[in-house]
């Protein structure tokens, strides 16, 4: 499933136009797809470093990652999937930490944290994207749910209460 409905932090940005956003953690491209497909958008960065962690667990013993995720040829799936979008599109391919200094600060319109979900990986792609987002800009992410306490833990560790937004697994703010 992929809508308005399960992504609520895209409709935030539904009638913003010529947008320049990133995506972290793209797996098999259906979000950044759907994103592609729905919303005006000039440039569309997208980090992930295809490598294999489906074996990894975080501290609490949790999985970091969604089920499914690791199918071995995600990155060949996803840019056949994307393959009508490539103009719009820069690949970053490699981790957040490592590339995202490719992007200039304060240049995104948003930003959508999905990829690794343990709990020090969700606060630093927090605190690198923020540098990234312009004032009034959407810094979001996906996983905010009881599967992933890691990443409820650090996305309410990084903001107030009364600058937060969810619905059904999506977090976000609005850069102020
Ligand atoms: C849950 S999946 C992303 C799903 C995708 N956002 C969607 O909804 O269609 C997580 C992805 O994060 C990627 N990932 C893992 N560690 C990462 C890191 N340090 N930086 C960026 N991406 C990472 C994984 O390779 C995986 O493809």
């Amino acid at each position: 499933m992929n809508n308005w409905a399960y992504r609520p932090a895209w409709t935030q940005l539904a009638l913003r136009k010529d947008l320049v956003g990133l995506e972290i953690g793209v797996a098999k491209a259906t979000n950044a797809h759907f994103i592609l497909s729905n919303l005006d958008i000039k440039k569309l960065y997208l980090i992930d470093p295809y490598f294999d962690q489906s074996d990894e667990f975080d501290n609490s013993g949790e999985r970091p990652y969604a089920e499914g995720t690791k199918h071995p040829d995600a990155e060949e799936i996803a840019r056949r999937i994307l393959k009508n979008f490539e103009y719009k599109v820069k690949w970053l391919i490699s981790t957040t930490e490592e590339i995202i200094n490719k992007i200039p600060d304060e240049s995104l319109d948003f930003c959508y944290i999905d990829g690794d979900h343990k709990y020090e990986a969700v606060k630093l792609d927090i605190k690198l994207c923020l540098l990234k987002v312009k004032v009034g800009g959407v810094l979001g992410g996906h996983d905010f749910c009881d599967d992933h306490k890691s990443v409820v833990k650090a996305v309410l560790e990084s903001f107030n209460r009364n600058q937060l937004f969810c619905g059904n697994r999506d977090w976000w703010i609005i850069k102020k």
